[in-house]
């Protein structure tokens, strides 16, 4: 079984390669993909260091070249890289996209993210690996290779939406950055980032879906017993779009003065929609303290609450109640 898994990675490993000799070398590829990474402002250094190509517009160039050197048929339709239609013809999964190898923790080749050059909206803007023996994706999280030593050293983890994010924020000279890449995040990526540190920033894109998905993150994030803070980007911009726009420095210096803690963040968003109606404004304090129930620590708790007390201008002996009966499951 061992050496299976170890087969999937190799496998992986040398699509990768292919991948970025095909990007590199190729005409297509060059003039294809790489152009288009280059013109996105992204530096050669970082296409290398992720290890970035491109795959051809071809049917199988890749299932083709596989089975020359002898990888098992089976091995390309587990990881994905080849899919067998009914009629047992085998042809490519990526075809004609910029490739995101994602590697594990320990910087193996598990899977990949590939985007289309089309402005097509009728085809997807991503297609990635589906899950296999070697790639769950619910586990994994885009980039920790690459930033695992700087969220140690940072003590701190940004936390990203997309592949484009993390190698901006990267390229910025910010490397403490994983992506959760599309999934909402799981409660097995944050315990994965805890290996590493106990504090999150989340850095989701600044539009609706992403301010839900950093509200329903931070509970999450809570939940796990670790610190979570959160930055609200422009509207219709994310990290990637946001450094690219105004630079590196500018942009280290956003983050620091736009970095809010959970309660700050949670109650400005929520006390927006709330605008001075008393029955809203109670809403908003049962859902910070349902928040803050999630925290398993009670003396960081008891901190929260003392700051929403202020925040919001209300009793702390009340959300103090209020609390207890979200821990004991009564509210
Ligand atoms: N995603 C996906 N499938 C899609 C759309 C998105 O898997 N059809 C994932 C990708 O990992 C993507 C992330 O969700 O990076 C965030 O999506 P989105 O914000 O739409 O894309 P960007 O990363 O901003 O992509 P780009 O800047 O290249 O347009
Ligand atoms: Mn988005
Ligand atoms: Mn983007
Ligand atoms: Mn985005
Ligand atoms: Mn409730």
């Amino acid at each position: 079984a061992d050496t299976r898994r170890e087969s999937l990675y190799v496998l992986s490993g040398r699509a990768a390669k292919f991948f970025s000799d095909t990007m590199w070398e190729s005409d297509e590829g060059k003039t294809i993909g790489l152009s288009y990474f280059r013109e996105r402002g992204f530096r050669d250094d970082i296409l290398k260091k992720f290890e970035l190509g491109y795959s051809p517009e071809s049917w199988d160039a890749l299932t083709q070249k596989a089975i020359s050197e002898g990888f098992k048929e089976e091995y390309l339709t587990e990881t994905g890289l080849t899919i067998k239609n009914d009629k047992g013809r085998m042809y490519d999964r990526f075809r004609a996209r910029v490739m995101f190898p994602i590697h594990n923790f320990t910087g193996r080749v598990i899977g990949f993210g590939g985007r289309t050059l089309k402005t097509d909206k009728s085809i997807p803007k991503y297609v990635n690996s589906p899950e296999s023996e070697i790639y769950h994706k619910s586990n994994v999280l885009y980039g920790l290779f690459f930033a695992k030593k700087s969220i140690k050293d940072l003590d701190n983890c940004y936390l990203v939406e997309g592949y484009a994010d993390v190698l901006s924020v990267h390229q910025a000279g910010i490397e403490n950055v994983v992506a959760s890449s599309g999934t909402s995040l799981t409660t097995e990526q944050v315990r994965l980032i805890g290996r590493f540190t106990k504090n999150i920033t989340i850095l989701y894109d600044g539009d609706a879906a992403g301010i839900k998905a950093s509200l329903r993150g931070l509970d999450m994030i809570l939940e796990e017993g670790l610190n979570v803070k959160v930055v609200l980007f422009p509207d219709g911009h994310d990290p990637d779009s946001y450094v690219r726009q105004i630079g590196s420095n500018e942009f280290k210096a956003y983050i620091d003065k736009n970095q809010k803690d959970f309660i700050l963040f949670k109650t400005s968003i929520l006390l927006k929609d709330a605008a001075g109606d008393p029955i809203k404004k109670a809403g908003v304090i049962h859902d910070v303290v349902e928040s803050i129930a999630k925290i398993p620590d009670s003396i960081k708790a008891s901190v929260f609450i003392s700051e929403c007390s202020n925040l919001l201008q209300m009793e702390e002996r009340i959300l103090i109640t209020e609390l207890n009966k979200l821990r004991l499951g009564k509210a």
